[in-house]
C-alpha cells in the first residue's frame, strides 16, 4: 500500500518518521518471504499516537513489524502500511541490576552487552533471533529460560486508548510463548532486572546453549524458528520427525532435515507455499496423533 495522502507525507519528517516506499518485506524477514508496502521507520516513540491518528483518519490500515524473525507475511502488494521502530543509540542503559532496553534492540546483542557487565540470567536466549520487543510480546524462551522472568516494567503504545502506557511486570501475564499484551499493543521499551554473575560464568552458559543450538537447529538457513508451539508435554518437532516429514516440501518451502519444527525457505519460497506446507503438516499430525498444532509463527494473510 502506498501512502498518497499529502497531509501525511508532509507531516512525516516532523514526526521523525522516514518512509521507505514500496519496500519488499522479504528483505526484512528472516524467512525471506513477504510482499511490498510502504515501510515507516519511527525514530521517536512519542510520535506514535499522532502518526496512528493520521493514518486512521486517512483510512490507511497498518501493522507493526519488529525484528521480522517470527512472522510469515503474505505475497504481493500488502493492503496495509508497515510501522517499524528504528534502533536508538545506545540500545541498552544499565543501572545496577536493572537494564533499560529499547524494544528495537537486538536480543542477542542485549544479552551479550549485559553479560559483559556481569549481568546474567538470559544465557539461553543468546541464539534467539529478533528484537527485545518481539521476544517480550511472545515471551520468547529457550533452554529453560524465558524473558518474562526478568521483566519489571514495560512501556508500550496501547491502541485501545491511543496512548503511551507503562505497565509493571506484575500486571503482565507471561506464559509459554504467550503474554497478556493486547494483540495491537506496540512494545516500546522494557526494564529488566538481571542477577549479578561473573562474565566468565555467563560466557560458559552461552557457549553451552550455542553448541546445543548449532547441533540441532538449521541456523544457516532462512527460517522463522519453530513453526508450531509444543503441545503440553510433547515436542512438535519430534512428532513431525516420527511422521517422516523431514525434507517434505511444497515448492521451496521445506521442512528442515535438521529440526522438523523449522520450516525453511530453500530458495524462492512464497508465503502461499509456506502456508500450504503448514496446513498439510498440521493435517498429517491431526490424522496420526489426534492433536491440532497451533502456530508459534505469526501469520499475516
Ligand atoms: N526432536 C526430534 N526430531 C526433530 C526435532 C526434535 O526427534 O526433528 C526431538 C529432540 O531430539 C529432543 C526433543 O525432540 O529429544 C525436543 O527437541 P528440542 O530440544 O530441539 O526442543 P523443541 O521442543 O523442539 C524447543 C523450542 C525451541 C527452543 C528449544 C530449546 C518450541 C516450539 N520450541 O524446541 O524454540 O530453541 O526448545 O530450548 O517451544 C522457537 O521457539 O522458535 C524455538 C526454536
Amino acid at each position: 500500500m502506498r501512502i498518497e495522502d499529502a497531509k501525511i507525507l508532509v507531516a512525516l519528517p516532523d514526526l521523525g518518521v522516514d518512509r521507505l516506499e514500496d519496500a519488499s518485506l522479504s528483505e526484512h524477514t528472516s524467512l525471506g518471504i513477504g510482499g511490498t508496502t510502504d515501510l515507516l521507520l519511527i525514530k521517536r516513540h512519542a510520535s506514535i499516537p499522532q502518526l496512528v491518528r493520521m493514518l486512521d483518519a486517512a483510512g490507511y490500515a497498518f501493522k507493526f513489524l519488529g525484528g521480522g524473525s517470527n512472522v510469515l507475511i503474505r505475497d504481493g502488494e500488502l493492503p496495509w502500511v508497515m510501522l517499524h521502530l528504528v534502533k536508538p543509540d545506545p540500545e541498552v542503559r544499565l543501572e545496577g541490576n536493572f537494564a533499560y532496553v529499547d524494544a528495537a534492540a537486538d536480543l542477542g546483542r542485549t544479552v551479550t552487552f549485559c553479560a559483559k557487565n556481569n549481568l546474567g540470567g538470559m544465557e539461553g536466549l543468546i541464539g534467539v533471533p529478533g528484537t527485545v520487543g518481539g521476544a517480550l510480546r511472545m515471551n520468547a524462551g529457550a533452554y529453560g529460560i524465558q524473558i518474562g522472568t526478568y521483566v519489571r516494567e514495560v512501556e508500550l503504545y496501547r491502541a485501545e486508548t491511543r496512548s503511551l502506557v507503562t505497565l509493571r511486570g506484575a500486571e503482565i501475564r507471561f506464559e509459554y510463548r504467550h503474554t497478556s499484551f493486547a494483540h495491537d499493543d506496540i512494545m516500546l521499551a522494557v526494564k529488566l532486572e538481571l542477577p549479578s554473575k561473573p562474565f566468565k560464568e555467563i560466557l560458559d552458559g552461552i557457549r553451552i546453549c550455542n553448541e546445543k543450538r548449532r547441533s540441532s537447529q538449521p541456523l544457516n538457513q532462512k527460517s522463522a524458528g519453530c513453526i508450531f508451539k509444543n503441545p503440553p508435554g510433547v515436542s512438535a518437532g519430534r512428532m513431525l520427525d516420527e511422521l517422516g516429514l523431514k525434507s517434505f516440501h511444497v515448492g521451496d518451502a521445506r521442512v528442515s532435515d535438521r529440526h522438523a519444527n523449522f520450516f525453511v525457505n530453500a530458495g524462492n519460497a512464497t508465503a502461499a507455499q509456506m502456508l500450504s506446507l503448514i496446513d498439510t503438516v498440521r493435517e498429517r499430525v491431526r490424522n496420526s496423533y489426534g492433536i491440532t498444532l497451533e502456530e508459534e509463527v505469526i501469520i499475516w494473510k
